[in-house]
């Protein structure tokens, strides 16, 4: 089976979402889980221009070239049986390079009309850590949230749990909130677990159903975020 892929979404090197991704990938391997941690600021890509080159069948990208990485990227996070996304918010929104990742999935999003479609239960397990400086803002995470559901949906992925991290203008915020580490610990152990214990024939690049099991509501990014003493 593939690793897993932690997709490290900020330009901060060790910065606050790297720590937070360090955390998870602690408990994975505590759990005996090997995965494959991945700064997307080390990968250059181009930005869509939109070009309609990926419009039709066969819904190539005109910009998919050996230099330029994202077709590259967007398969690992398709290959992978479980994909950790942890970003920090800017201006209320995803940083620059990690958008750009997103806008190359256009041709996906170009192909679905032309699939089947998937059920819930068959989606990929995605998880989001999100980091953002203010502590206040019930909408601070809405909009990171809404571009993340539709970036996965032509991927066959979606968010099945989500960390909404409030208050984390620094690394130093997070490392004084020991609760917080171990939660986050926890975190990377309890779905370590969940995929050591998954039968090694299940299918390329999915995961078998007991992996989706409690299947979670539809997100509501407007929802209230951690309670107040996870924050
Ligand atoms: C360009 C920029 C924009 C930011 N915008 C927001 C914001 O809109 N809301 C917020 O709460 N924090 C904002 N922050 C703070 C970051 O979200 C916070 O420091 C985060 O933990 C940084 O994570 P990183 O070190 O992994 O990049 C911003 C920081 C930067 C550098």
């Amino acid at each position: 089976m593939n690793r897993p892929l932690v997709l490290l979404c900020s330009p901060h090197p060790n910065g606050v979402s790297d720590t937070v991704a360090a955390l998870f990938a602690q408990g994975m391997a505590d759990a005996g889980q090997q995965l494959r941690l991945l700064p997307l600021r080390d990968y250059a890509f181009a930005p869509c221009t939109n070009c309609g080159g990926c419009a039709a069948p066969p819904h190539r990208c005109t910009l998919d070239t050996a230099n330029d990485k994202a077709a590259q990227i967007l398969q690992l996070i398709l290959d992978a049986p479980l994909v950790l996304l942890s970003s920090p918010i800017y201006f209320y929104s995803l940083p620059a390079h990690f958008k750009a990742l997103i806008d190359r999935s256009q041709r996906f999003w170009a192909g679905q009309a032309h699939d089947a479609g998937h059920a819930a239960a068959q989606l990929k397990p995605v998880l989001a850590a999100l980091c953002a400086g203010r502590s206040r803002g019930n909408k601070l995470f809405a909009g990171a949230l809404l571009t993340l559901k539709y970036f996965l949906a032509p991927l066959h992925a979606g968010i099945r749990e989500t960390r909404l991290l409030r208050g984390l203008e620094t690394t130093q915020d997070l490392l004084e909130r020991p609760a917080v580490c171990g939660a986050l610990r926890s975190w990377g152990h309890d779905w370590g677990s969940r995929l050591a214990a998954l039968p090694h024939e299940a299918p390329h690049g999915q995961a078998a159903p007991d992996l989706f099991a409690p299947h979670l509501p539809e997100l509501d990014p407007s929802a209230p975020d951690l309670p107040p003493q996870d924050r």
